[in-house]
């Protein structure tokens, strides 16, 4: 049996003697897209050779893509593990034409690679094409029609709709029609009962899709209609899951050698049978083997769990594990991170990035598991009430759903999950509604709604200069108008740009566009994929001419020393922590910077210091910062940290300061030499999850004044200590001083009350046979009646107090009543003070039966406040 990591090597292997260029995996999680939130298929990282935005390295090219279908246009969570062959992350082998070959190669090598070198049964392969659109207006495609004729009996090729036959990235970009390859596994005899070609597209388990080619012809515009591209594409797809499957002659995915040593694991650790089931516990077994794939290549790429975007994505994935393994495995503690070692050991060599990091990936998979299993039990006792509660109605309604989400962190279609299994559907409407009003007034939804690009001027697009120049003279070559939150504004593409787009963690840059020599404010800039940007709050109505670029200069040199500094800092924390120290995060702007880095435990002061200390040398040091092209190995054998999540060319730009001290890959703008850097202090240090620490800090002259503010302060505390020698004994004495003057007051005021407490037991009388003490007094707070109430009850025993004091303006009363009077004639102090006492004093209060307080506005009725609970008597 040819194992998993022959057959992806294989396809490899092939495509490369077919003259492609290999490539690795790019990272499972998108930065540069706004339209998506993870790869979703092998082409992404190629969208802009499609669409013609940027020129192919090489016109073909093949590779194995981790890709995550869990959100947006592609969605199969709901079936990975009920069903053997969908899953959340799954590796897509692709092959790629840009503008070179077309159908008839494609065709040709999907059929060579799989019944001539990996040997498939011909007879169990049947093809679909494109039958033609009307509404589209888009023919039959005859062309693949014709060359799948040269390899398999026309009644094996099946013609399929839109839905099924012509592919598409999202809702705008890359698409065309498209070819699929099913593969039939039934036994033989089943095949001589019903036709295999009647299951194909059928969710048959075993009659499965194994391969799609795409013929990237068109781009979906956002008012819907296709636009024809300059060039024509191939694109393909192959489930590299199900290719195992069909070769390693299994009935599911989850019995090939990609998925067993982890249901071994699982099995170990839970001490139960994985079976090839619909039980319960069966899919159990296949949603932790599929979901742990999704969830650590994400957290390896970057991605960390979060209540939002991509980040909720992978929380939803994660808990939608435990809860299986809780409710079905009866298994009650972490368990996902325990397999996670199988899974990084698996794929070591072909997504490494797993491995290197497996001690951080599973101290955050650890936290993530343990938050939620210690909500999780109320949370499912909750939504078994729920459930009981919804039978008539038969829908869980959306204010439960929201509950479950916001007070137990139930994501939504793990509700939805919950509820199915007991015949339930879910308010999804109504849950929608809950969330918004919770949301509304805090963060609202950053909907952003994008129009059309309108075309200005033709040629090249997006050429950055701002490395080395500040200003140009160039061209708009197109804008759009986009909305969010209810604001109108624009986005520039120009030729050249010298404005920095927001990446590596480095802001965008600002500046002006003189177009017809008045200003236009570009407020920031962005990258969309390779484009680059501008964003504007209008444009004028002539935009053809040229147009001068400007950079806000002092901006972009508060945010270059800023990022210069970063590197020196990350090397630091390297040295005085350790090499486990790996970039999570980092934001770079003109006020500050902001590293976030794996590491386990709080920085001690020591270590602060230590890594300012080595900092502030290599200022001094004046380093100068060189900054090579080079080829991608060379670069990696200097000792070049790159960061895992990123996508690197075949070329990188590498800034070496000190090659003995810091080589990284980064494309960021940096100084000349680290002098320029000035001083560099660190402000505070945070958690920003698990495993994961933070560092604020400065440099330049952001460093000037945080320095010059806090010595602002030191300055105006030496003052008002009138310049004392030494500050900080001045300090020590003065709250010395404190501590001991606070004594004394206490002391002196419980005198105080015990002179007051004996007045007042001289001034009783009897009403009705028990002692009433009424009186207005003077204490210093309000406490102090209550406490002369207590003490009063150490000394009689059937008495009514009622103590009144003016504070600073203010009424205070306090009522005590001996517990023989409470209980002889039935009174009760905290009733008095709210029926009798609070309307007296424009106030109000409340207590116990035998002691109550209260507080007002209004200090001329205090006699008659007396008066009132002696009448009572
Ligand atoms: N991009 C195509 C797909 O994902 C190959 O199916």
């Amino acid at each position: 049996m040819m194992t998993s990591a022959a057959i992806r090597q294989q396809f490899l292997d092939f495509f490369k003697s077919k003259g492609h260029a290999i490539v690795p995996s790019a990272p499972i999680v998108l930065k540069d897209d706004p339209t998506l939130l993870f790869t979703n298929a092998g082409m992404n990282q190629f969208k802009d050779y499609f669409l013609g935005n940027k020129k192919a390295p090489n016109t073909r090219i093949a590779d194995t893509q981790k890709c995550l279908r869990v959100s947006g246009k592609h969605n199969d969570l709901e079936e990975v593990g009920v069903d053997t062959y969908h899953h959340t992350m799954f590796e897509m082998l692709g092959n790629w034409s840009f503008g070179d070959y077309f159908k008839k190669e494609a065709i040709e090598w999907s059929w060579e690679l799989l019944t001539e070198v990996l040997k498939l049964d011909k007879s169990r392969l049947y093809v679909t094409v494109f039958e033609g659109d009307a509404k589209e207006n888009l023919p039959k495609d005859e062309e693949a029609w014709n060359e799948w004729k040269k390899w398999i009996p026309e009644d094996r090729i099946l013609l399929g709709n839109k839905k099924d036959n012509f592919w598409e990235m999202g809702d705008t970009g890359p698409c065309g029609p498209c070819t699929e390859i099913h593969v039939d596994c039934r036994t033989d005899e089943e095949r001589k009962q019903v036709d295999g070609k009647t299951l194909v597209n059928n969710d048959h388990p075993q009659v499965i899709e194994i391969w799609n080619n795409v013929f990237i012809q068109f781009n979906r515009k956002k008012d819907g209609s296709l636009e024809l591209l300059p060039e024509k594409h191939v694109d393909t797809g192959m489930g590299f899951e199900r290719l195992v499957r069909v070769l390693q002659q299994k009935q599911s995915n989850y019995d090939t050698d990609v998925f067993t040593g982890t249901i071994a694991a699982i099995e170990t650790i839970t001490n139960k049978k994985y079976d090839y089931s619909d039980s319960k516990q069966a899919i159990a077994f296949r949603v932790l083997a599929d979901h742990i794939r999704a969830i650590s290549f994400t957290i390896a790429d970057g991605q960390l769990p979060s209540n939002t975007g991509a980040g909720y994505v992978i929380r939803r994935i994660l808990r939608r594990a435990v809860r299986y393994y809780y409710s079905y495995l009866d298994y009650k503690q972490p368990l996902l991170f325990q397999i996670l070692p199988v899974i990084a050991k698996q794929f070591e060599n072909v997504f490494p990035e797993l491995i290197k990091q497996q001690d951080f990936v599973g101290k955050v998979i650890k936290e993530e598991e343990e938050a939620f299993l210690r909500t999780l039990d109320k949370g499912l006792k909750l939504i078994q009430e729920v459930i009981e509660a919804s039978k008539a109605s038969k829908i869980i309604d959306g204010k439960s759903a929201f509950k479950l989400h916001d007070t137990y962190g139930f994501p939504i279609d793990l509700t939805k999950l919950i509820a199915t299994e007991n015949g339930l559907g879910v308010d999804e409407i109504g849950y929608e509604e809950e969330r918004k009003g919770q949301q509304e007034g805090g963060r609202s939804a950053s909907a952003l709604d994008t129009e059309d690009w309108i075309i200005i001027n033709e040629g090249s697009e997006s050429k950055f200069i701002g490395y080395d120049s500040l200003e140009t003279k160039t061209k708009i070559l197109r804008y759009r108008k986009i909305k969010a939150k209810g604001k109108e504004s624009y986005q520039l593409v120009l030729a050249e740009t010298p404005f920095y787009a927001e990446s590596g963690g480095q802001v965008g840059d600002s500046g002006q566009l003189i177009i017809n020599n008045s200003p236009l404010i570009i407020n920031d800039t962005k990258k969309e994929n390779n484009l680059f940007i501008h964003f504007a709050d209008a444009v004028p109505a002539e935009l053809s001419g040229e147009v001068i670029a400007k950079v806000d200069v002092d901006r972009r040199k508060a945010i270059t020393v800023h990022h210069s500094v970063t590197h020196l800092l990350h090397a630091a924390l390297r040295k005085v922590l350790g090499t486990h120290v790996a970039q999570k995060g980092s934001l770079v702007n003109e006020e500050h910077l902001r590293f976030d880095f794996s590491h386990f435990a709080k920085m001690a002061d020591e270590e602060i210091i230590a890594v300012e200390k080595i900092v502030n040398e290599k200022i001094r040091e004046n380093i100068p910062v060189v900054i090579k092209q080079l080829p991608k190995e060379e670069a990696l054998k200097l000792g070049a940290m790159a960061l895992f999540g990123e996508k690197y060319g075949d070329v990188v730009r590498v800034v070496i300061i000190d090659p003995a001290y810091s080589v990284e890959l980064c494309g960021g703008t940096h100084v000349g030499n680290t002098g320029e850097l000035g001083l560099f202090k660190i402000k505070h240090e945070s958690a920003v999850a698990a495993g994961v620490r933070r560092v604020e800090a400065v440099c330049g002259k952001a460093a000037e004044e945080y320095i010059d503010a806090a010595f602002g302060v030191l300055n105006t505390i030496k003052e008002t200590l009138k310049n004392p020698k030494e500050l900080s004994k001045a300090i020590e004495n003065l709250q010395s001083e404190n501590a001991e003057l606070k004594k004394r007051i206490e002391n002196l005021e419980a005198r105080q009350l015990v002179g007051i407490r004996n007045e007042l037991l001289q001034k009783d009388e009897i009403i009705n046979n028990v002692t009433f003490i009424g009186s207005i007094i003077e204490v210093p707070n309000a406490d102090a009646l209550k406490k002369l109430c207590f003490d009063l009850k150490n000394h009689i025993h059937d008495h009514v107090a009622v103590l009144c004091s003016n504070i600073d303006g203010k009424p205070f009363v306090a009522v005590g009543i001996s517990d023989v009077v409470v209980a002889a004639k039935n009174l009760d102090a905290g009733k008095i003070i709210k029926e009798h006492i609070a309307p007296l004093i424009k106030g109000g209060g409340g207590g116990q039966k035998n002691l109550a307080t209260a507080g007002g506005q209004d200090t001329s009725n205090l006699k008659a406040v007396i008066e009132k609970v002696k009448s009572l008597l």
